[in-house]
């Protein structure tokens, strides 16, 4: 029988890899906190409106890497009645999510910002490859709310960057690239479309096939091509700067001079104009290497966000402007294994049962050191010494032997796979011992 395998695109996360995975999401939690955000957790799948109402029609995302599926209707168990056929799908990102919930539970009723982050899987059917997949994970946050709570605020951008900046530089990632923009308000943005439409249409037709259907579709998304051949041209189009209003442009200076002030660097990007339709004002991407060479690659995108101004509306909700982002959690992990900022933790010690008959003991006292709060390897009474040996040294970074004499004398022998010592300690100081043993991988 064929072995089944986990879907194209997908993947299994395991230790010790996992443990880099909480160390990150613990990091986020502990910074975001510091910032007043808290945790929302919505549906892994939705309405498929939500996406096409509030992300775009003609982004890539819903014109063709949705996952949407209709179950087939259900008769209702209660009053007997038919549950329509709803089409809904998986959720492809998660700002439209936090902004249909902060409607559904009237979160702008209570006239404050609401500041929410999020972890968890999202699903894009795109071409899987390093760094891109089907079913990935993002941990994002969003600042939203009515404009009389200062929700349009510059400060909240800035302050948003300052945190990513914060937490990149705790999570010890060296490198990064802070890229800004501004996409203009709600009516610039049309403004430049038509602007860049008519600067297409006398070049498009030397352009590559994807810039030719986005030059009908969603023009701002030319900007985004990658193709060598392609980039002459882009260089000669209008910049979005030029169709801003005065107003976004005080608002995006008004970012720089806080980010400046803080000290956190970023370079201004014309053409960063992301890839879904709700952006308003400022846009940035956090990237990691060269998008050509080595690192990422062509996914070199740490994360992405903005601002956002009538996606509420869009969705049947109160004017709610907010600004987010949402970091690639498994491009993250990919940065840090680059750098080696993570080696996995070992075990402080392995417990060592000389025979089966001192399991008992030895569970008593691997549950006495890890009361303690220390991690600690049991290991089977039925190896022989040298088996142990060979475990522990895999496992933890000292053993300790239990035999009969060491259960009768309360006086335990320790050997520290690092610096070969072998010593013997009474119970009653072993966890303070062993909690000195040197964190140096044991091979
Ligand atoms: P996005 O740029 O589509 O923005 O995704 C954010 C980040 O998710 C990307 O920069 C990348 O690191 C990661 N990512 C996206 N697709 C994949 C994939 N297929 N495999 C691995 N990682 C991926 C959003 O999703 C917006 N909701 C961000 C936002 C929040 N804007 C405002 N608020």
């Amino acid at each position: 029988m064929s072995i089944l395998q986990a879907v194209r695109g997908t993947r299994d996360l395991l230790p010790p890899e996992t443990e880099l995975w909480n160390h990150i999401e613990t990091t986020a939690r502990r910074i975001f906190e510091r910032y007043s955000f808290g945790e929302i957790r919505t549906p892994i799948f939705e309405d498929t409106q939500l996406f096409s109402r509030g992300v775009g029609e003609e982004t890539d995302i819903v014109s063709k890497e949705m996952y949407t599926f209709t179950p087939v209707a259900e008769a209702g168990k209660n009053r007997g009645q038919i549950e329509l056929a709803q089409s809904l799908t998986l959720r492809p990102e998660n700002t439209a999510g936090v902004v249909r919930a902060y409607i559904e539970h009237k979160l702008g009723e209570t006239g404050q910002l609401q500041k929410l982050y999020y972890i968890g899987p999202q699903f894009r059917r795109e071409r899987p490859q390093r760094g891109r997949y089907r079913q990935f994970f993002q941990i994002g946050a969003e600042v939203i709310g009515p404009p009389s709570a200062g929700s349009e605020s510059p400060l909240r951008d800035a302050e948003v960057l300052e945190m990513l900046a914060t937490f990149l530089g705790e999570l010890g990632i060296q490198g990064w690239r802070l890229l800004l923009n501004s996409v203009g308000s709600a009516t610039d943005r049309p403004r430049y479309v038509q602007t860049l439409r008519a600067a297409l249409e006398p070049v498009v037709a030397g352009m590559c096939e994807d810039c030719q259907r986005r030059a009908v579709t969603n023009p701002l998304r030319v900007l985004d091509c990658k193709h060598p051949e392609d980039q002459p041209i882009i260089a000669t189009l209008p910049r979005i700067w030029d169709s801003l209003d005065e107003g976004s442009k005080e608002h995006f200076a008004a970012v720089c001079t806080a980010l400046d002030a803080c000290g956190v660097a970023y370079e201004h990007d014309h053409r960063l104009v992301r890839g879904l339709d709700y952006y308003t004002r400022t846009t940035f991407e956090f990237v990691y290497g060269d998008a050509g060479e080595g690192g990422l690659g062509a996914q070199n995108a740490l994360l992405g966000g903005g601002r956002y101004d009538g996606l509420s509306e869009a969705i049947g909700g109160p004017k709610a402007p907010g600004i987010g982002f949402a970091i690639g959690e498994d491009r993250l992990v990919l940065a840090l294994e680059a750098q080696a900022r993570h080696t996995p933790q070992l075990a402080v010690a392995y417990i060592a049962p000389l025979g089966e008959r001192m399991n008992g003991a030895a569970l008593v006292l691997a549950k006495e050191l890890r009361a303690t709060g220390l991690r600690v390897e049991l290991g089977d009474g039925s190896f022989r010494l040298k088996k142990s040996f060979e475990a522990a040294n895999k496992l933890a970074r000292a053993i300790v032997i239990l035999g009969e004499d060491e259960v009768a004398s309360g006086i335990l022998t320790v050997k520290r796979f690092a610096s070969g010592e072998q010593f013997k300690v009474p119970r009653d100081q072993l966890g303070q011992e062993l909690a000195l043993t040197p964190t140096a991988t044991s091979n």
